[in-house]
């Protein structure tokens, strides 16, 4: 075991100050073990995946991980029970730290399932679905929204699923501080631009001081992420983790204490070489991940024309270029 692997065995209970959140496509392994080489501390979500997928599929596919991307959490979408508890175990099996239940997403695909954003209207199912969940003896924490688009008592309705969360044994919520329009794909959610509120997070947060919020949604700096830490307990970034992942280099430091040298960006490249030739057959998956490293800086262009080609050797001059 790495220098690398022993610090990430940190206890996961201190990790969530800092997390990024599931995204489909976006966080699959390759992309977290390229984001361990820019922030070792912060609780990295899996994407999405569905129950049906991981009881029938390949779960070797579905839930392999390098140990280098922990502390790591699984998250799956559901809203069956005895589906739940089963993928509980198998993510406790392969050595997830938490079991996260995806009660936030509002895709048309989601929905066809009956899950995601449509556990928010079915509280009771959600509240089924994490007892259960809990006999796996894993940490369960669930993911929302603020409320459903179309809900009139938006905060009412927030407090009771929290309520009802919590007394089934949730030891986290995270809430994306929007609504959610169901009916949308996420692309159309995007797009819809729904207005972000974060005072209904930290007003939930101070109707539940003894549980653990942590807020999510359009916070795109270190700044924006210590202001929400005086209000709430823990802070999940999106889009900026993956459009410009450098921008998380300082997290350790600053909110971990972990004052380990930061890489550079070509060191980070010159780190992932290894992995990108024993990944060889893969590059075309992992090359779009590594785009946004150079986000803002004059090299940008050319950097992106060489992950766009999956050329390596391309790739060991520009790093050459940069010392
Ligand atoms: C490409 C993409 C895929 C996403 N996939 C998921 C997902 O699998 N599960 C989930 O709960 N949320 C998913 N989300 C929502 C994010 O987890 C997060 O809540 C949202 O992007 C808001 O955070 P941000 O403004 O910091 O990006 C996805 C978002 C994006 C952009």
């Amino acid at each position: 075991m790495t220098n690398l692997q022993e610090k990430n065995n940190i206890a996961p209970d201190f990790a969530y100050k800092i997390s990024v959140a599931p995204m489909l496509d976006w966080t699959d392994r390759h992309f977290r073990y390229f984001l361990r080489l820019i922030c070792r501390r912060p609780l990295f979500y899996t994407e999405m995946t569905a129950a049906p997928a991981l009881l029938l599929g390949n779960r070797h596919k579905l839930l392999d991980f390098n140990a280098a991307e922990q502390p790591l959490a699984l998250q799956i979408g559901t809203c069956n029970a005895d589906f739940a508890k089963q993928c509980a175990c198998f993510a406790k099996d392969w050595g997830y730290c938490e079991i996260n239940l995806n009660a936030g997403c509002p895709s048309s695909r989601v929905q066809s399932g009956a899950f995601g954003a449509v556990l928010m209207a079915k509280p009771d199912l959600a509240a089924e679905c994490v007892s259960k969940m809990t006999e796996s003896g894993l940490p369960v924490t669930v993911k929302t929204r603020i409320a459903l688009f179309d809900e009139p008592n938006g905060f009412e309705a927030l407090f009771h699923f929290t309520d009802l969360m919590k007394q089934a044994g949730c030891q986290r919520l995270i809430v994306h501080a929007r609504r959610a329009k169901l009916n949308l794909s996420p692309k159309e959610n995007r797009s819809a631009r729904l207005p972000i509120d974060y005072e209904t997070v930290y007003q939930l947060k101070k109707s539940f001081p003894d549980m653990t919020i942590i807020i999510n949604g359009d916070i795109f700096s270190i700044q924006a992420a210590n202001e929400h830490l005086r209000h709430v307990d823990g802070v999940m970034f999106g889009r900026l983790a993956y459009g410009n992942p450098y921008a998380l280099s300082l997290i350790d430091e600053t909110f971990y204490q972990d004052t380990h040298p930061i890489l550079t960006r070509a060191e980070i490249l010159q780190q992932m070489l290894p992995y990108l030739e024993t990944n060889i057959r893969s590059l075309s998956v992992i090359c779009p991940h590594l785009t946004g490293l150079y986000h803002g800086c004059a090299n940008a262009k050319v950097y992106r024309q060489i992950l766009a080609a999956c050329d390596l050797e391309a790739l060991k001059n520009f790093i050459r270029e940069q010392r």
